[in-house]
């Protein structure tokens, strides 16, 4: 039998996962955000509500055709955001996340982004609903490798899925596979994700 790698939150959270909706007609939301796809598997919804007069968020749903790692984290951001004004829940790391779940397997980590991803989106449409469009943060892919047309959000995904070294970077990506030009940046940002998702 496989042993189950994940901590006792982590399976807590995914066996009794929080605030997950059940249905979007039947909840009054303020603001909806989705990111993934259907095709992967990997599709996140999330939802707030959200306290007018302060821009605090009030509630937070959620549903997802995701992993373990994605339902668990998920799970734990829905509750810890509750009570956060708009800004401070759009900074909450999925490092922040990680650490309240005692950890994930490293090539389930990119997983957990999705909750948080979906997150940000939720916001920047309440943002959009509510005039508010001068407060949305825009998170556009820049491209890296112009050859191989390989942006930064590839490379993080690649660091996330286990990538360590330039060379783990190329065998998922094929970046720098061309003209080479690319292989400062993209090394530079190797080291930047690492740190920022692992050290
Ligand atoms: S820019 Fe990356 S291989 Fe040419």
């Amino acid at each position: 039998m496989t042993d189950w790698v994940y901590s006792e939150k982590v399976k807590d959270h995914f066996m009794n996962p929080r605030n997950v909706l059940v249905s979007e007609e039947d909840y009054d939301h303020d603001a909806r955000g989705a990111v993934g796809n259907m095709i992967c598997g990997d599709e996140m919804f999330v939802y707030l509500k959200v306290d007018r007069g302060k821009n605090v968020i009030t509630d937070c749903k959620w549903r997802t055709f995701g992993c373990a790692s994605a339902i668990a984290s998920t799970s734990v951001l829905s509750e810890k955001v509750k009570g956060m004004s708009l800004d401070e829940a759009y900074n909450v790391s999925p490092r922040d996340i990680m650490a309240e779940l005692g950890g994930l397997p490293e090539h389930k980590v990119h997983c957990s982004v999705l909750g948080d991803k979906a997150l940000r989106a939720a916001i920047n449409d309440y943002y959009e609903r509510n005039g508010m469009a001068d407060k949305i943060k825009r998170e556009e892919a820049r491209v890296i490798c112009q050859c191989m047309n390989i942006t930064d959000q590839e490379i993080e995904n690649a660091v996330l899925e286990g990538a360590r070294t330039y060379l783990e970077v190329q065998e998922r990506t094929k970046l720098g596979t061309v003209c080479g030009q690319c292989k400062e940046e993209a090394v530079r940002l190797l080291k930047q994700y690492i740190k920022e998702h692992f050290a």
